[in-house]
C-alpha cells in the first residue's frame, strides 16, 4: 500500500509529461517557424548543403560538391561577405536527410540550404525547411511533388513531367519502338513518378505498355529473375527510371542474358560509375535524358568542362554542372535579396529569371520549378554521346 502511494506521484508526473510532449508534437505541425529563430550571422553567409557523399548514390553528392566548390571560388565574396559551405552527408537516405536539414537550421543557423539530389531525400527534408521558413533549393530533384511542399522550396532543374515526356517521344518517334516494359524502383518517388509519366505519353502516342509488375528496390543486386520475366514478354524497349548502381548491374546482367534491346533511363543514370558497373557490353546502345552534355560546343560549357577536368581529373557529369549552377543562382539571388533574411533570400531565389548557366537558361516559374531544355544522350563504351536537345 505504502509502495503504491509513493509511486503514484511519479506516475502522475510521467503521464503529465507524456501528455505535454504529445501536445507539443501536435503543436509543431501547426505553428509556424518553431526553429530558425536565432539571428543570422552578419559577418558571413552560411550555406547549408545536404548531399549523398557516401552510399549507393554517392557520385551524385561528390560531383555536386565539386561543382559547388568551383562556383564558390568563382563568386568569391557576395554582398561583401564570404560564403561558408557546410556539407551534410545524408548517405542517400530520407531519415538522414531530414536530420541533416534539422541540424543545419537549428545548430548552424544557415541562411539557406541547397539539396538534395534523390527526390525521396529532398521530400523528407523539405517540410522541415518549409515549416522553419528557411529557403531550400534543390539543384537536381525532379519529382513533381518536391516544390509543392511550400513557397520556401524551389528547384533550378526541370521536372519529371517534362523529362518523362521527352523519353517517351524519343522511344516512339526517334527509335520507332512500339512495345515497352517499365521497370520501377519501388523505393524511389522519382522512379514511380517517371514510370507514370512515360506510360501515359507512350500510350497516348500509340505505343503499348506491357502489363505486369516489374519492380525492384534500392540495394538489390541480382536482377536475373526480374529480367527473365521481362525477356519472356518480348518488349522492344525497356523504360528503366532508376539510379546508376542498380541500373548498372541490371544492364550488365541483361546483356549477359542475351537481351540486346535498348534500355532507356532518365537523369538518374548520369554517373561516372555507370559504365564500370554495366560493363563494355551493358553500356552500349542505351539512351537517357539529362541536364547537360560535356560535348556541348557552347564556349561557356567548354570553359567549365576544361576547368573541372583540370581540377578533378575527370569529365563532369550532370550533377557537377547542376551543383555549379545552383551556387551561381544562389549568389545571384543573395545580391538581389536586399536584406539577408530567410524570407527575402527565398523570394529572390523564386524570382530568378533568364539566368544563363552551364545547364541552360534558368527561369523559376510560379510553381518554383525551372523551365529548361533536356538533352538525350546515348550511353557508349567511350562515354555519353550527345543525340538531341529538347526545348521545354
Ligand atoms: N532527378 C533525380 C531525382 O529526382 C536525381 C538526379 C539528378 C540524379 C541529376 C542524377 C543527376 O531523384
Amino acid at each position: 500500500m505504502k509502495k503504491t502511494l509513493r509511486l503514484l506521484p511519479l506516475i502522475t508526473v510521467l503521464a503529465a509529461l507524456t501528455m505535454f510532449s504529445q501536445g507539443c508534437k501536435k503543436e509543431d505541425k501547426t505553428t509556424e517557424a518553431p526553429a530558425a529563430k536565432a539571428a543570422l550571422s552578419a559577418t558571413e553567409i552560411v550555406l547549408g548543403a545536404v548531399f549523398p557523399m557516401t552510399g549507393p548514390i554517392a557520385t551524385y553528392g561528390q560531383e555536386s560538391v565539386n561543382g559547388m566548390k568551383m562556383a564558390l571560388k568563382k563568386v568569391g565574396n557576395v554582398v561583401g561577405l564570404p560564403i561558408r559551405l557546410i556539407v551534410e552527408d545524408n548517405k542517400g537516405e530520407p531519415v538522414e536527410s531530414a536530420n541533416a536539414v534539422k541540424k543545419l537550421i537549428n545548430v548552424d543557423n544557415v541562411h539557406l540550404i541547397v539539396g538534395s539530389v534523390a527526390s525521396s531525400n529532398t521530400l523528407a527534408g523539405a517540410p522541415i525547411a518549409q515549416q522553419a521558413r528557411v529557403p531550400l533549393m534543390t539543384p537536381a530533384s525532379t519529382n513533381e511533388t518536391v516544390t509543392q511542399t511550400g513557397n520556401f522550396i524551389s528547384r533550378t532543374c526541370f521536372t519529371d513531367a517534362f523529362q518523362g515526356v521527352v523519353m517517351a517521344k524519343f522511344a516512339y518517334e526517334s527509335l520507332k519502338k512500339k512495345k515497352a516494359i517499365i521497370i520501377v524502383d519501388n523505393s524511389s518517388d522519382y522512379s514511380k513518378g517517371l514510370a507514370a509519366v512515360f506510360k501515359k505519353k507512350f500510350v497516348e502516342l500509340g505505343g503499348t505498355v506491357i502489363d505486369g509488375t516489374f519492380t525492384y528496390v534500392q540495394k538489390d543486386t541480382d536482377f536475373r529473375s526480374l529480367l527473365r520475366k521481362v525477356k519472356r514478354e518480348g518488349p522492344d524497349v525497356v523504360w528503366l527510371p532508376g539510379y546508376y548502381t542498380e541500373v548498372g548491374l541490371m544492364l550488365n546482367q541483361a546483356r549477359q542474358m542475351g537481351m540486346n534491346l535498348p534500355f532507356l533511363g532518365g537523369d538518374g543514370w548520369d554517373s561516372p560509375k555507370l559504365q564500370e558497373l554495366a560493363g563494355a557490353d551493358g553500356i552500349k546502345g542505351n539512351y537517357i535524358s539529362s541536364h547537360f552534355s560535356p560535348d556541348d560546343e557552347d564556349p561557356m560549357v567548354q570553359g567549365f568542362v576544361k576547368e573541372y577536368v583540370a581540377t578533378y581529373g575527370q569529365k563532369p557529369g550532370a550533377m557537377a554542372a547542376l551543383g555549379y549552377d545552383g551556387v551561381l543562382v544562389v549568389a545571384d539571388a543573395l545580391k538581389r535579396a536586399g536584406t539577408l533574411t530567410h524570407k527575402s533570400i527565398s523570394e529572390a531565389i523564386n524570382s530568378t529569371k533568364d539566368f544563363v548557366g552551364i545547364t541552360g537558361s534558368i527561369t523559376i516559374d510560379e510553381n518554383r520549378n525551372a523551365r529548361k531544355a533536356a538533352v538525350v544522350l546515348e550511353t557508349t563504351a567511350t562515354g555519353m554521346k550527345f543525340k538531341q536537345k529538347v526545348m521545354p
